[in-house]
């Protein structure tokens, strides 16, 4: 048994191939819509700077492989100095030496274990010793909460090849359990961990002349999903949520998860990956926090997309590259473009 997103990814599909990040994102550029009403276009610039001659500098966490290696590779290619943040030093330096024979001589390593506060602390020290700010955080790191009964990924992978998504998706959920423990550590990860790291780098975002914060959420976090209205309501209500009621309500999810209660507070119930849901919701719900709380940051969430990456088996129906595109469009956002907001892959779409 394989816990979900345990597996080193096979990075030649992600690394093959690539069109310029340019032409990626003016690709993208006519889907996206910005609140601020500003022309999407911008963003297709590829100026990676504010100043001449002094780089952007972003942190992503989770980089060594996925969705995260691909965002760093596509944000040093667009001239960003990214540092490439993982748990494993052994991952984190092996995704770097990929990216350096790629060319990509702009990025460098740092770990990080985003469930481990002291781990952020060290991350925000050597950014602020080596850069002394931050431009882009982009908070990728992640786990699904369950655990893998899939013998064989490949197998699996052939299996459900020419299924639709919601076949694939339901072929996945007859193959994973989700154990207390496992629901625990992806409240811990996904929702506590990301907090933790934003947290020990604001204060180099503020030091950047225009911070911006991408949170890679889900779908799956969108409120819908929740059974109970009044907690789909009390969660969208960001003018009266506080960061302290989202810790309770992560709290009170983990108990009533235990207790088999989840129906009585209106928790998802239905579709599985049930932690996972919750976890992004609530990240989902700091994010906007942080937006109204920080008007001189940009803070937006993006949807990736199925992705073909170990977190689903490969399986995915897009390929990193195409699941990288709205965190770069958001990383590479023009100054005063939209924040607090959801990107559903390019297009800007309800939390509901
Ligand atoms: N793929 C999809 O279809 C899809 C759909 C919707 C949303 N997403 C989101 O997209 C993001 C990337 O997912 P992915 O599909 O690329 O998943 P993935 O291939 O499983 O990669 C997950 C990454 O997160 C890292 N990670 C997990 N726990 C960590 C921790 N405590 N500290 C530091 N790093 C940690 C992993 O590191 P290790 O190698 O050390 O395990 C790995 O680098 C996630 O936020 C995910 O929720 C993905």
């Amino acid at each position: 048994m394989a816990e979900l997103g345990s597996k080193p990814a096979e990075h030649k599909s992600a690394l093959a191939g690539h069109a310029s990040v340019a032409e990626e994102l003016s690709y993208n550029a006519s889907q996206v819509r910005f609140d601020a009403g500003r022309d999407p276009c911008e963003c297709a610039s590829g100026r990676a700077s504010d100043e001449p001659g002094l780089p952007w500098v972003a942190v992503v966490t989770g980089g060594n492989r996925g969705i995260g290696l691909e965002i760093c590779r596509q944000l040093a290619s667009s001239g960003v100095m990214v540092v490439l943040t993982a748990r494993d030093e052994k991952r984190g330096a092996e995704a770097v030496s990929i990216l350096g024979s790629l060319g990509l001589s702009n990025v460098v390593f740092h770990q990080l274990d985003i469930s481990d506060p002291s781990s952020a602390v060290r991350l925000a020290d050597f950014v602020k010793e080596k850069f002394g700010r931050l431009d882009i955080l982009v908070n990728n790191a992640a786990i699904a909460g369950t655990i893998s009964e899939v013998g064989n990924p490949e197998t699996f992978r052939q299996e459900v090849a020419g299924m639709d998504l919601v076949e694939k998706i339901g072929r996945i959920r007859k193959h994973v359990r989700e154990p207390y423990k496992q629901a625990e550590e992806c409240l811990r990860t996904n929702y506590h961990g990301t907090k933790a790291v934003t947290k020990a780098l604001l204060p180099l975002l503020h030091s950047s002349s225009h911070g911006r914060i991408v949170n890679i959420s889900s779908r799956y976090g969108l409120l819908r999903f929740f059974s109970g209205e009044e907690l789909k309501q009390e969660l969208n209500d960001i003018d009266n949520l506080s960061e302290q009621r989202l810790d309770e309500l992560s709290e009170l999810f983990l108990r009533d998860f235990k207790d088999g209660q989840l129906a009585r507070r209106g928790w998802p119930t239905e579709g599985g990956f049930i932690a996972y849901k919750v976890s992004k919701a609530i990240m989902n719900a700091y994010s906007r926090i942080l937006a109204k709380e920080h008007p001189s940051l940009c803070v937006n969430c993006v949807h990736p997309g199925f992705a073909q990456t170990d977190m689903r088996f490969q399986a995915g129906d897009l390929t990193v590259e195409e699941g990288a595109r709205g965190a770069l469009m958001m990383a590479l956002a023009p100054k005063g473009g939209m924040t607090g907001g959801f990107l559903n892959l390019t297009e800007h779409a309800p939390f509901m």
